[in-house]
């Protein structure tokens, strides 16, 4: 071989054995790359089904492209009938969306809309949208992520209700204390006109004698004058009357009393007849239970218990609106019987036992031990917020080392029952309970 033939051959193999070399190097590129693309590929796909919420894809013509297993379970369509739908169906508000997506530079967008779901309802979603573009910038397509808020809407109205509410309760101490000084004034009033009727009654009596002893004139004067203020039919309606207006403004006095006591706020533990506070509390749920149930008391005797009252008082109120409730609810099928709500207390060694019961639905077994949980509720919204016995337990429980506790029968009715420890409390002479009420 000659010396040129050699140098030809030698760099032929050369360039081979850098092409092999080059060869072999992008194959490892490749590889590395397939790996990442595969690695991107099963994030994407994990991320597709922990997605908490729907994601969508869609042209820019407004086509669903994709949908994750999110987007069927919150709209209730089957895996592919979502595939190639107008947004328009689920999304009424879906163009205007979408024109503004293209027409913003914004990488993501936020909105609060309605989506419809397969059988008509309405549901609120918080939607980011986020647009794919070309290099030039030129919208290829969008995809949303939908989170449903509807739980969100519902807690935020229940959390403006119980907002007003407890403006409600911090103002009824003071328009209580408002309404207790007029009643003072219409009861001292309407017994000083019983004590002066009482002093003029004598005179009413005695005219029908002096009119024997009057002149003709002035007699028939008098008889005219006393039919016309209907004299007789006064005398004997009048103290009734006033009997009837003192016993209203007592009524009054008597629920501004224990508004006044019920909502008295307390921060510390006192000594507190909670039979008292029981009684308070059954006189401003009146209104709560007076059109379904008839109430029955038998309060035993109980030595004063160092407690937060005002606490004590809530938990009362929320047993006796939960029997309420319950009556109610029994009333609505086909039981329409008035209801009965047994409230007892008496002292069992050294603890004070408070028991509410109620004829009302009952508890159902399969949800008995969710009741304490907080927002666990069976109600509309409205009704509940599912925070009474999560309160109430944490009040007896957490705060004073109680129990509270329930039985309960499906249909029949429910029994709770608070005990609390009575500490160093000097013996009371009765264990029995005396019935008030
Ligand atoms: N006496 C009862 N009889 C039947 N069910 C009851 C009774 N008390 C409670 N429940 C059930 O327990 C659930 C939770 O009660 P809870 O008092 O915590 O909340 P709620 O009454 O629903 O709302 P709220 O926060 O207004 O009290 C109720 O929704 C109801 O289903
Ligand atoms: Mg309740």
């Amino acid at each position: 071989m000659s010396a040129a033939a050699a140098f030809c051959r030698h760099r032929a193999e050369r360039r081979i054995e850098l092409l092999d070399r080059l060869v072999e190097e992008r194959n490892r590129d490749l590889a590395i790359t397939q790996e990442q693309a595969s690695a991107v590929q099963s994030y994407l796909l994990g991320l597709n089904n922990v997605l908490p919420g729907a994601l969508i894809g869609a042209s820019t013509s407004g086509l669903v492209t994709r949908a994750n297993r999110g987007a069927q379970e919150l709209l209730g369509y089957p895996a592919t009938a979502l595939s190639g739908m107008p947004l328009g169906r689920i999304w009424p508000a879906a163009t205007d969306f979408i024109r503004r997506c293209l027409s913003s530079g914004a990488q993501v967008l936020r909105d609060e809309a309605e989506w419809i779901t397969h059988d008509d309802r309405a549901i609120p979603v918080l939607i980011s949208a986020a647009t794919q573009r070309d290099i030039e910038g030129r919208v290829l397509s969008l995809v949303f992520v939908a989170l449903d808020i509807s739980e969100r809407r519902r807690l935020e109205i229940e959390l403006r209700q119980a907002q007003k509410l407890e403006s409600l309760g911090q103002l009824s101490a003071g328009v209580a204390h408002e309404i207790n000084t007029p009643m003072q004034f219409i009861g001292d009033n309407l017994h000083y006109v019983c004590e002066a009727f009482e002093g003029l009654r004598p005179l009413l009596d005695a005219l029908p004698e002096f009119e024997s002893e009057l002149p003709a004139q002035s007699a028939q004067r008098l008889r005219e004058l006393s039919e016309r203020a209907d004299l007789e039919f006064l005398r004997k309606r009048l103290p009734k009357s006033i009997v009837s207006a003192l016993d209203g403004v007592k009524r009054v006095s008597h629920i501004v009393e224990a508004m006044r006591a019920f909502s008295h706020p307390q921060t510390e533990k006192t000594a507190v007849d909670l039979n008292r506070g029981l009684m308070d509390t059954l006189t401003v749920a009146h209104n709560e239970y007076k059109y379904v149930a008839d109430v029955r008391c038998e309060l035993g005797e109980l030595p004063p218990i160092v407690c937060n009252g005002g606490d004590m008082n809530q938990v009362f109120l929320n047993l006796i609106v939960n029997a309420a409730h319950a009556i109610a609810t029994r009333q609505r099928g086909d039981d329409k019987r008035r209801g009965r709500i047994h409230v007892r207390s008496w002292r069992k060694h050294d603890t004070a036992v408070f028991a509410i019961a109620d004829d009302g639905c009952g508890i159902p077994r399969e949800i008995r031990h969710r009741v304490f949980d907080p927002f666990f509720t069976t109600k509309e919204v409205g009704k509940g917020t599912g925070q009474g016995l999560s309160i109430s337990r944490s009040v007896v429980v957490d705060h004073h080392h109680g129990s509270l506790s329930f039985d309960s029968e499906e249909g029949h009715g429910t029994t709770f029952f608070i005990r609390l420890p009575l500490h160093h409390a000097p013996p009371t002479s009765t264990e029995t309970p005396s019935v008030i009420s």
